[in-house]
């Protein structure tokens, strides 16, 4: 068995892009995935799940994708709202690369595909989604969700896509705790094995 996981920074096997048919904001289209990267053959579950609360996105401003994969929220999210910027981030490098392929591919030219140390600090957002990097373990995805969420600009939403038995609920217990005042984290949705929490900065 390989020691590659998904969110290794350089993936050690070969780079062999693939290409998949998906549906991206309604639209079938192909994109480009490769082994090295979290679910390469399809639309993960649960990221199929998250993208059926696009309903609020904002049409502009500036959006976040935290851990971007090859890229089907961010281009859900650019496809959908395509006067909004929107950040496409993640440690994989193989994952960056095909992220930005796809934008090209799909012509969603407002995608800005970068690490996460390359959003300008000030930048605040008007929206986050993100299936997040469960399995880099507590400490890692704590410091990742503290990272990014208090950056919510006033009245903005985060929505985020958690397997049940992947600690969902005490991840929302912990946002609930651990956010700055003013921000509020409820259950919208369960569906399948997972929960769609939303994190609301009240400002
Ligand atoms: C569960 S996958 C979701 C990928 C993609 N959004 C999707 O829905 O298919 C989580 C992603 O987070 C990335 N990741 C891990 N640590 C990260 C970090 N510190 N900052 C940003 N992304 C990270 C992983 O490399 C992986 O691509």
């Amino acid at each position: 068995m390989s020691s590659e996981h998904y969110f290794s920074e350089t993936p050690g096997s070969d780079f062999k892009p693939k290409e998949i048919n998906v549906e991206i904001n309604g639209l079938a289209v192909s994109v480009e995935t490769a082994g090295g990267i979290f679910s390469p053959d399809h639309i993960d579950q649960g990221t199929a799940v998250l993208l059926e609360h696009l309903d609020k996105v904002p049409p502009g401003g500036n959006l976040l994708d935290v851990g971007c994969g090859w890229g089907p929220i961010a281009l859900s999210l650019a496809s959908r709202a395509p006067h909004a910027t929107v950040w496409a981030i993640d440690v994989n490098e193989r994952s960056l690369e095909l992220t930005r392929r796809n934008a090209a591919r799909l012509g969603l030219t407002n995608v800005h595909v970068c690490r996460p140390d390359e959003i300008p600090a000030n930048l605040e957002f008007e929206g986050i989604w993100s299936n997040p990097p469960i399995r880099v373990g507590k400490v890692e995805l704590h410091s990742i969700l503290q990272t990014w969420l208090p950056r919510l600009a006033d009245g903005a939403e985060s929505y985020l896509v958690v397997q049940k038995n992947l600690g969902a609920d005490s991840l929302h217990r912990w946002l609930e705790a651990e956010l700055p005042a003013g921000f509020k984290t409820i259950r919208v949705d369960t569906a399948k094995s997972f929960r769609i929490l939303r994190v609301k900065n009240r400002g």
